[in-house]
């Protein structure tokens, strides 16, 4: 029983490819000592959206409906994979202990060595700049302009080493670089953000001709929890105080969802409250719930075959209360 835890890349590369929006080449240095911002209260939970923290401290209705079933979407996919990421520094704050899922991917780099990898959706580099520094050879591509420039700040400051690496801006789920990776890597829930099946299928053939030979693709995102899923969306959840790790505003963070069963997309609100004004920010997050059956068939239906399933970052199995899915599949083809 399982139980619930909690240089090398050519800069043309990026280039080659017709449908990447924006290049950056992201290898000055500098010599600037990299700065991790660590202190104060964790504003939520390292799962990015409050689902491991089941504090219900806060039962004020917000302004869904009363029955909590809005008639059409909150708010839209685009908003709901964009905004999450307007404001990195808060977002390294947040997930500034989470280093589990970088260790276990910093080991599967490692039988890798110096083969090029891949990670889409590299975001600031939390998974990107540990890899470079391991000597890893990485390209990340990510869409989001704010969270590309903090990468791309961490990597110049990783000195020589910043030419191991190189950042992309393109959606991914369009990508056509012509490299070929031994390792494709999609961490922290980010495969969440393909909201369409016909962009899941474009996004696992795009994969497959990015792989080399004997190439896996690497990935992990949420197992979908039914009584978290439905819980009251009237309510804020998760509570918690903390500092803003730039402003220093003192900020009340707390969370709810809007779950749609038919389309199978999380509507996530993340408030953050004033301590002094009461003036609430809202944040909108939307993540495609996938199922663990259906992963397996849209991997199947893709041409991969699930090399590894797994529940935890520890190679733990996959089980009903696991709270992740950690999948290391390989091209169909592929000898095993
Ligand atoms: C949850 S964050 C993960 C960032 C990083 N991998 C980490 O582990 O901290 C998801 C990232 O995926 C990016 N993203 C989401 N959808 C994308 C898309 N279609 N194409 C490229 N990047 C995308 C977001 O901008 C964000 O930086």
């Amino acid at each position: 029983m399982c139980a619930r835890d909690g240089d090398g890349q050519d800069q043309d590369q990026a280039t080659e490819t017709e449908t990447v929006t924006e290049a950056e080449t992201g290898a000055e240095t500098d010599t600037g000592a990299e700065t991790v911002t660590d202190t104060g209260t964790g504003t939520g939970t390292d799962t990015g959206t409050g689902t491991g923290t089941d504090t219900d401290r806060g039962t004020a209705p917000d302004a869904a409906t009363e029955t909590g079933r809005p008639a059409g979407p909150p708010f839209s996919l685009e908003v709901g994979s964009r905004e999450h990421y307007q404001d990195p520094a808060l977002y390294d704050f947040e997930y500034r202990r989470r280093r589990v899922d970088v260790n276990f991917y910093r080991a599967l780099a490692s039988e890798v060595g110096a083969e090029p990898i891949l990670e889409l959706g590299c975001g600031t580099g939390r998974l990107l700049i540990p890899l470079v520094r391991d000597g890893r050879r990485v390209v990340g591509v990510d869409r989001s302009v704010p969270m590309l420039e903090v990468a791309r700040a961490r990597l110049a400051r990783t000195g020589r080493r910043a030419r191991q690496a190189q950042l992309v801006r393109a959606d991914f789920c369009a990508l056509g670089l012509r490299a070929r990776f031994q390792l494709v890597l999609c961490p922290f829930n980010t495969l969440q953000h393909v909201y369409a099946q016909a962009d899941m299928a474009a996004l696992l053939a795009s994969v497959r001709s990015m792989l080399a030979p004997g190439g896996r693709f690497a990935f992990d995102l949420m197992n979908p929890d039914l009584s978290w899923l439905g819980r009251d969306p009237r309510k804020r959840w998760a509570r918690t105080r903390f500092h803003h790790p730039e402003t220093g505003e003192e900020l009340i963070y707390s969370t709810n969802h809007v779950y749609d069963r038919v389309s199978q997309i999380n509507y996530i609100h993340i408030f953050y409250e004033s301590a002094d004004t009461g003036r609430v920010r809202e944040v909108r997050l939307a993540h495609r719930m996938y199922f663990p059956a259906e992963l397996v068939a849209l991997l199947e239906l893709g041409g991969f075959r699930v090399v590894e399933r797994l529940g935890d970052f520890g190679w733990g199995p996959l089980c009903s209360d696991s709270e992740q899915q950690i999948i290391i599949a390989a091209p169909r083809s592929a000898a095993p």
